[in-house]
């Protein structure tokens, strides 16, 4: 057996996306192309009182104008997101003359070219009659509100409150994680083609198969006369999980022009329209015994959200299972404001919700004047405390003691400003990481060709996670063929069925249908050669044979055997084939999670209050590792998403206008080399037999998780000063 599986192979596209051969969604350049731009809204709320469009309708090169005043009316289709319900939202584009944010599309110009497109939408003229607009969560708290998104935004057990009042040792704090933007590097596109009552959309998205189904409703024709096309998405972490307004307004301009229909998002107008995560406002409080028991945990807070989606940021979810305590009490609310709506990005929920937990820990160390590591490990979960279920597998106090042995934890002097580099301050921190392990219904199909050639198909996403590569490694190990062999295809809604791109959800749900198609189909064969008196495998049993480097052998004597292909061939098979779908079972005995543990060492200016993350070291156990180079890559990205969310990322808010103001990626900072220096991820290794057919557990968001607060805590360890506010800017540390 080759072992393909975990080995470090490059990715299968790498080659076409650095030659510039991958075509991402807006290069798709169909005949007779007509190019959209949209207007958008210049007030956060309020009704559109006039749109003079006369001047843009003659300007050169327009075909038509496009707003409430012509536009067909779309039902709403919230809810079609049956993967991840949260994140619909419910106010068609064109609809009525309602304005529920600043940024919202309120007229589309339809010209032959994108510059005439362009000119002619600032030639639109659009009145508003305003309304008082909501804008500043902290003026709204009293309303905050429960809404259900994927999991309940209450829980509680025991008599947190109670017991926190009669802790020996408290911690009780507000944290606040600002606005924050994807910051992809392609911004939104697609182009949408009608032929009759068929549509094509080459769209760069993360949920195809339900833009297809949203689509086919909004517009009325049945699902299998939508085609949604994906094979390439040039970065998304959330922000494409939705089709989101200029999706439909693509589809519905070019049913009204009778033209394909190109919307290319400008980087501004992407701010406003598709997504951001929510502020946050968290009141985190932990009450310990002096020997640094856990007894009490209540996490409760409020974020953002509007009237016309259905996003709730839930931060309490890692709350629930992280610690093992008797009293919890936990609530996240929302607070509806007139602003965009906002969405998942990277590690929902658990990331701001273990900013805040791992925040508190920390301080709750220091109160304890207990070592951070010995903290957690005294409350140490060894069941899942929100379910009473075993895990599936844990590993996080294996990823503590890697972590810390390759970080040096035992330099650290435990007195804060205590450690110095010359001038620089240093400081040495930590926080635990997890995500929840999550699988959807997937489907696969896997066909081998008489020359020995394997084709695998899924109708998933490759958004830079590495997807194509490792369903390929799966394939071909599973079948024993060599991974040269075998092509993944994807980004389709003409292949098999498979769920959303979120959540870390593909690697699990999508490997285990591509493991049982390959098994499947690897089967067939086996039995074909076994009732042919013409196979030197004629009369084996099939459980005593295994397949490598593209032939069946028996197990006792690898020399008895033959090739796939001469299998085929024999039979006068152009292909065999075999498919399958998938789904997790209904009552997992088992509760599923990813845990790490992150070390951070900053320097800190004493006098500039600059900030520099020196090191940062990372231990994660995230089940079987499908590609040791790929999974390391989703880790570092993950990482330097957190630096960013712990020192640079943040997207202000025009109070007056309600307005995101720092709209471009020159005033919107994310990390670049400068700032990230050195990241060392340690792969720990786990065995989880439960978790699914596969045994890997997803790994693209839990990098980020635990970053912020590990970088928090060596701030504070460095300077003395604890910031509960992100990001970490100069400001607040002079
Ligand atoms: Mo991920 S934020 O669930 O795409």
């Amino acid at each position: 057996m080759i072992p393909t599986i975990g080995e470090p192979h490059d990715r299968v596209d790498g080659r076409q996306k650095v030659t510039g051969e991958a075509r991402y969604a807006a290069e798709n350049n169909l005949p007779n192309l007509a190019y959209a731009v949209l207007v958008t809204s210049t007030i956060p709320a309020g009704t559109i009182t006039s749109i003079d469009a006369a001047a843009a309708k003659s300007a050169p090169g327009v075909i038509n104008v496009i707003s409430h005043l012509n536009a067909p009316k779309l039902p709403d289709t919230g809810g079609q997101q049956q993967d991840s319900n949260a994140a619909e939202h419910h106010h068609m584009p064109f609809s009525d003359d309602s304005v529920h944010y600043l940024g919202q599309a309120v007229a589309a110009v339809v010209a032959d070219t994108f510059e005439h497109a362009t000119h002619a939408a600032g030639l639109v003229r659009v009145t508003y009659r305003p309304t008082p607009a909501r804008i500043v969560m902290e003026e709204y708290r009293s309303e905050a509100k429960e809404r259900h998104g994927n999991a309940p935004s209450t829980f509680s057990k025991g008599d947190a409150d109670g017991a926190l009042a009669g802790a020996a040792v408290k911690v009780d704090q507000v944290y606040r994680i600002p606005y924050e933007h994807h910051n992809q590097m392609e911004p939104h596109a697609l182009v949408a083609a009608w032929d009759g009552d068929r549509l094509t959309v080459h769209d760069s998205a993360q949920n195809i198969f339900t833009t297809r189904q949203t689509l086919a409703k909004a517009f009325g024709v049945p699902p299998e006369s939508v085609r949604v096309q994906s094979p390439f998405v040039g970065g998304a972490f959330g922000s494409k999980g939705s089709a989101w307004p200029h999706v439909f307004i693509a589809v519905m301009a070019a049913r009204m022009v009778r033209r394909p229909v190109k919307i290319a998002l400008t980087r501004r107008q992407a701010y406003f329209s598709n997504g951001h995560r929510p502020l946050t406002e968290q009141r985190l409080a932990l009450g310990a015994s002096a020997d640094g028991k856990l007894v009490a945990m209540i996490h409760e807070g409020i974020g953002q959200t509007n009237t016309v989606c259905d996003y709730v940021e839930g931060f309490t979810s890692p709350t629930r299972s992280m610690y093992a305590t008797p009293n919890v009490r936990v609530a996240h609310r929302v607070i509806e404001l007139d602003l965009p709506s906002p969405t998942y990005m990277r590690a929902p929920g658990e990331n701001p919700g273990m900013y805040a937990l791992e925040s508190a820990m920390d301080e709750m160390a220091y109160a304890l004047k207990i070592d951070p590591i010995q903290l957690r490990v005294l409350n140490h979960a060894d069941n899942d405390p929100a379910s009473g279920k075993p895990w599936s597998s844990k590993s996080i106090k294996e990823c503590y003691a890697q972590g810390a042995e390759r970080f040096g934890w035992t330099r650290r002097t435990a007195e804060p400003r205590s450690m110095r580099d010359g001038r620089q301050l240093v400081g040495l921190g930590m926080a635990s990481a997890t995500y929840p392990s999550h699988r959807a219904p997937a489907s696969a199909r896997a066909v081998m060709h008489r020359d020995g050639n394997v084709d695998v198909s899924s109708g998933t996403h490759e958004m830079g996670m590495g997807t194509a590569t490792v369903m390929a490694q799966l394939a071909a190990e599973t079948l024993g063929v060599p991974f040269e062999r075998v092509t993944f295809r994807y980004g389709d809604t003409t292949l098999p069925r498979a769920p959303i791109s979120a959540g870390s959800l593909t690697a699990a749900s999508v490997g285990s249908a591509v493991f049982a198609a390959a098994s499947q189909l690897k089967k067939k064969v086996i039995d074909l050669a076994v009732a042919d008196t013409s196979s030197p495998l004629n009369g084996a049993d099939p459980n005593g044979i295994d397949a490598a480097d593209g032939r069946l052998v028996l197990k006792s004597d690898p020399s008895r055997g033959e090739a796939y292909a001469a299998i085929l061939r024999r039979h006068y098979l152009d292909t065999m084939d075999a498919s399958a779908d998938e789904k997790p079972e209904a009552n997992d005995p088992y509760s599923a999670r990813a845990f790490g543990a992150v070390f951070a060492e900053v320097g800190v200016d004493p006098d500039l209050g600059i900030v520099r993350v020196r090191r940062i070291v990372a231990a994660f156990a995230g089940g079987r590792i499908l590609n040791a180079k790929t999974a390391r890559s989703q880790y570092y990205g993950g990482i330097i998403q957190g630096i960013g969310m712990a020192l640079l990322e943040q997207t202000h808010l025009d109070r007056h206008l309600g307005a995101f103001a720092n709209v471009n990626l020159a005033e919107n900072l994310v990390p670049v080399n400068a700032d990230v220096r050195s990241i060392d991820v340690i792969l720990v290794p786990e065995d989880d037999p439960h978790v699914n057919p596969i045994g890997a557990k997803g790994i693209g968001e839990i990098g980020i998780v635990g970053v912020a607060p590990a970088i928090a805590n060596a701030v504070y360890h460095a300077t003395g000063k604890r910031v509960r506010d992100l990001p970490i800017t100069i400001e607040k540390l002079l």
